[in-house]
């Protein structure tokens, strides 16, 4: 390994992003988004279809950057996105494995870009699969995974890249209830063992209550913050990182019955009500 990644900050200050049409209009996308996510922590992003979250992370991940009419500034520990340094893993809405490649083949990759040495990467690799239970899947093409399984190889791949960086645009939008819930599960323990700066995007108010320690609702395009609400209390593992899995698992499963949610949720769904055209689910 050559070093352990540290988490970093990530800073939108007054970022006004837009796109240029057809017709050489200005679409103006995001209006003034200043957004400040303290290194370790995981916020999510809600928003309307279309509003801009997307743009957000893909700036964040320095696949789009702030052209001449655009104002403001984002950073990664102080850094350009785009900078080699900064080592981020992106998971799309879409999968994000590589076709070619079986499960272990996947993970090997994402281990060496980690820097792992070839000698510790195949137990490693072994550990990754075993920690999203996709051993028995190992030397399977991710078209022959179910969407949950190739969604759980995306996930492990970009913890196996060790970020300082994790974005992850609505990675479990396609999954039914349970696997989607147990994927839910799976991120907060990935978590305990590896604590990137993550933001995750969301249509799911009761996923980003639960994911986030803050969630971040934004209106519609352009994009401006509605609510920049606190998800931390009641949530245990967040305070105790060496918490056991089986304790980790029944909180978590409190929390989803619990009141805590409840009003946090509809404290989202009341703003977006009142911004009177959201689209939230
Ligand atoms: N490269 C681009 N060129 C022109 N317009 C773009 C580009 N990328 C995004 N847009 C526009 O910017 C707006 C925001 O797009 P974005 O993908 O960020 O939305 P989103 O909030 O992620 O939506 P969804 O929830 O549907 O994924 C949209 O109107 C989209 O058409
Ligand atoms: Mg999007």
């Amino acid at each position: 390994m050559d070093r352990e990644p540290a988490p970093c900050a990530l800073v939108f200050e007054g970022v006004d992003k837009g796109f240029t049409d057809r017709r050489s209009a200005r679409v103006p996308v995001l209006d003034t988004i200043d957004l400040e996510i303290a290194p370790g922590s995981c916020v999510s992003i809600l928003g309307p279809s279309g509003s801009g979250k997307s743009t957000l992370l893909r700036l964040a991940a320095g696949l789009e950057s702030l052209d001449a009419q655009d104002a403001g500034l984002v950073s990664v520990g102080g850094r350009p996105p785009g900078d080699p340094s900064v080592r981020s893993a992106l998971v799309f809405q879409a999968y994000s494995t590589f076709p070619w490649l079986t499960a272990e083949q996947n993970l090997a990759l994402a281990l060496k870009q980690a820097g792992v040495v070839k000698a510790e990467r195949r137990e490693a690799v072994r550990g990754h699969l075993a920690n999203v239970r996709l051993l028995e899947h190992a030397r399977q093409f991710p078209d022959r995974l179910s969407g949950g399984q190739r969604q759980r190889l995306a996930f492990a791949c970009a913890i196996a890249r060790q970020p300082e960086l994790l974005l992850l645009d609505e990675p479990m939008g396609a999954l039914d209830t349970l696997t989607r819930e147990h994927l839910q599960l799976e991120l907060l323990k990935l978590r305990r063992l590896l604590r990137p700066t993550t933001v995750l995007v969301t249509h799911d108010l009761a996923e980003a209550v639960l994911l986030g320690e803050r969630v971040i609702l934004l209106s519609n395009r352009p994009a401006r913050i509605l609510l920049d609400l606190d998800a931390a209390a009641g949530k245990p593992w967040l305070t105790n990182p060496e918490m056991g899995t089986e304790t980790l698992e029944s909180k978590v499963e409190a929390y989803r019955r619990g009141s805590t949610l409840l009003s946090l949720t509809n404290a989202l769904r009341d703003a977006l009500t009142q911004d009177g055209r959201g689209n939230g689910r």
